[in-house]
């Protein structure tokens, strides 16, 4: 490199003293080389830039008197160029000083888009890109083969989109920085050349519901220097690191797929708690054939699917310790007939959703649902409609006072139904609307029966009673006889 600029520096600083005495203009000369060197460092690889060490920035660009026209101007001995909100008397500096310049600061990129091949063609030895302060919002290329430029900072602009390959071919590009911009995904991780060393991303509207897991991948993440400052500002994950999200995102990955029973389940992260960072897991095993509950969940799981499967047992959820924290289960459409084995279980008093609908659930336990939503404050919603229910007396009457209660809870009991068993064709009645006549006349018939039996034996007893009573009554009017009873009497 120092090979290239010291012709440079000669040719320059003749053509910019052509009257100095030969002393000075040596003095001159060695002054320049002492700056450049300080300036244009390439020892240890990196680039200095100039408008760092001239503690220029375009902060305030728009007070420059050339901002009102666009103009640029020469700066750091002529090694370097900023130009304000334009480039409208680049024609008027000689063509041959322009193809020097090794710096470019555009304080108000004036236009939405940047065109590597052709905004930067005037400078082929360009080594410093700067764009601060513009509208830009994308390179409409990507950057062409370039082989001086070094470092690209861009920042305060309204950059939102960039692709992977937009600076692979800047083969000796050592530092981006893209702090400050409106860049909300990546693709994927940039392309970069060979010898590239920093990538700067924090301080944009990083939407981390996207795929960044690349950053944990050590050759790839480890070039972004600043990892563990970008923040998210998508809704789901507002104001988390994104490092943090992307380790949950690959830890769930990893235990969903290390869990034959997993396998083909959809295991997504639907949030982080604030402050304690503990995240938040939903797993979907949906439609698989399920027979059984899986064996294992992850930790940190707190909703799981398992809707559309032919499970038939509901098991796990009191015995196994990893369904303790699963608030949210969807059972819908599956053969579960019972779930009596709930009662009683730590899960049943604090679970706060359960969705059954769609089983072959006929009766169950309604004490124990009484008391199990009755000691659980988390209890939000519990769906029990699309099942067999028998219409029986006392089953039917109890259930029906448990979804009047809970209705707030049970929020499809509108449209729970029962089965009369005894009655073909089948009958159905919505449960909510059913009366204890309906419900309990047909099923008590039998148990009335031998009552009304009696009935009708003591109602004909107390007939003959009453009238041989009347017999007797007459034949004492009329004859004086009494009963024979009377005279055995003592
Ligand atoms: C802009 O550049 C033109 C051409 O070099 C020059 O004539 C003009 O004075 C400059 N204007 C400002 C405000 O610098
Ligand atoms: C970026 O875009 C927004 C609106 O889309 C605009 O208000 C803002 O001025 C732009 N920023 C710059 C630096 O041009
Ligand atoms: C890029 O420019 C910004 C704003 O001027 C500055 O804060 C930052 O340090 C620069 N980045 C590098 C790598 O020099
Ligand atoms: C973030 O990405 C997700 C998934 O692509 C998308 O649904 C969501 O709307 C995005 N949010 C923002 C704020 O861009
Ligand atoms: C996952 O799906 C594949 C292909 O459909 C199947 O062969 C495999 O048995 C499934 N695994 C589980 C655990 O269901
Ligand atoms: C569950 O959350 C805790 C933080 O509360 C975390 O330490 C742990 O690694 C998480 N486990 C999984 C499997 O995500
Ligand atoms: C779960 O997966 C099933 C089948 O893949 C899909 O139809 C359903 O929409 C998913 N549910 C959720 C809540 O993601
Ligand atoms: C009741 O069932 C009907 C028809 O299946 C459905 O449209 C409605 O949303 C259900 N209502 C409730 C509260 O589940």
């Amino acid at each position: 490199m120092p090979t290239t600029t010291a012709p440079m520096v000669v040719e320059s600083s003749s053509a910019a003293a052509p009257t100095l005495s030969f002393e000075l203009r040596l003095l001159l000369l060695m002054a320049l080389l002492a700056l450049l060197s300080g300036s244009v460092r390439v020892a240890n690889g990196e680039y200095i830039s100039h408008h760092y060490q001239h503690n220029f920035t375009c902060v305030d660009w728009k007070r420059a008197p050339e901002a009102a026209v666009g103009n640029c101007t020469r700066y750091g001995r002529y090694g370097a160029l900023r130009c304000y909100g334009g480039i409208n008397n680049l024609p008027a500096i000689p063509e041959q000083k322009v193809r020097r310049l090794e710096e470019i600061v555009f304080c108000g990129w004036p236009e939405r888009a940047f065109n590597p091949l052709t905004d930067l063609q005037p400078f082929p030895k360009i080594r410093s890109l700067t764009i601060e302060y513009s509208e830009l919002r994308e390179f409409v290329l990507d950057f062409p083969e370039m082989f001086y430029l070094q470092s690209i900072n861009i920042s305060w602009t309204n950059l939102s989109q960039i692709n992977a390959r937009t600076f692979k071919r800047v083969h000796a590009l050592r530092v981006v920085d893209l702090r400050w911009n409106k860049l909300v995904q990546l693709d994927g991780p940039l392309l970069l050349p060979r010898y590239f060393e920093k990538l700067y991303l924090a301080e944009n509207p990083w939407n981390c519901t996207r795929n960044f897991k690349w950053l944990l991948i050590p050759e790839k993440g480890e070039m972004v220097a600043d990892r563990d400052e970008i923040i998210c500002t998508d809704k789901k994950y507002k104001e988390r690191h994104m490092l943090t999200v992307m380790n949950y995102k690959v830890m769930l990955r990893t235990e969903c797929q290390s869990h034959a029973d997993l396998q083909n389940c959809t295991c997504t992260m639907h949030h982080i708690i604030p402050k304690t960072h503990i995240p938040l897991y939903t797993i979907n095993c949906s439609n698989l054939q399920f027979h059984a509950m899986p064996n294992y969940i992850p930790a940190n799981t707190t909703t799981i699917y398992l809707n559309d499967n032919q499970i038939t047992d509901v098991l796990p959820l009191r015995n196994n310790p990893t369904y303790r924290h699963v608030v949210d289960v969807h059972l819908d459409n599956n053969r579960i007939e019972s779930i009596d084995v709930l009662e009683g279980g730590y899960w049943f008093e604090h679970f706060r959703l359960l969705s059954l609908r769609g089983n072959e659930l006929q009766k169950m336990p309604v004490y124990a649902l009484d008391n199990a939503l009755d000691d659980n404050p988390n209890a939000n919603l519990l769906l029990l409609s699309g099942n067999p229910w028998q219409c029986t007396c006392i089953f039917t009457m109890r259930f029906r006072e448990i979804l009047m209660k809970y209705i707030e809870i049970m929020r499809d009991a509108g449209n729970i139904t029962c089965n009369y068993k005894h009655i073909s064709p089948l009958r159905r009645a919505n449960v909510l609307a059913i009366t204890r006549e309906d419900v309990c006349k047909p099923e008590e018939e039998p148990k009335i029966y031998p009552l009304d039996l009696l009935n009708g034996v003591l109602a004909f007893l107390i007939v003959l009673i009453l009238s041989k009573l009347a017999y007797d009554y007459y034949h004492y009017k009329n004859y004086g006889r009494v009963p024979w009873i009377v005279m055995k009497l003592p």
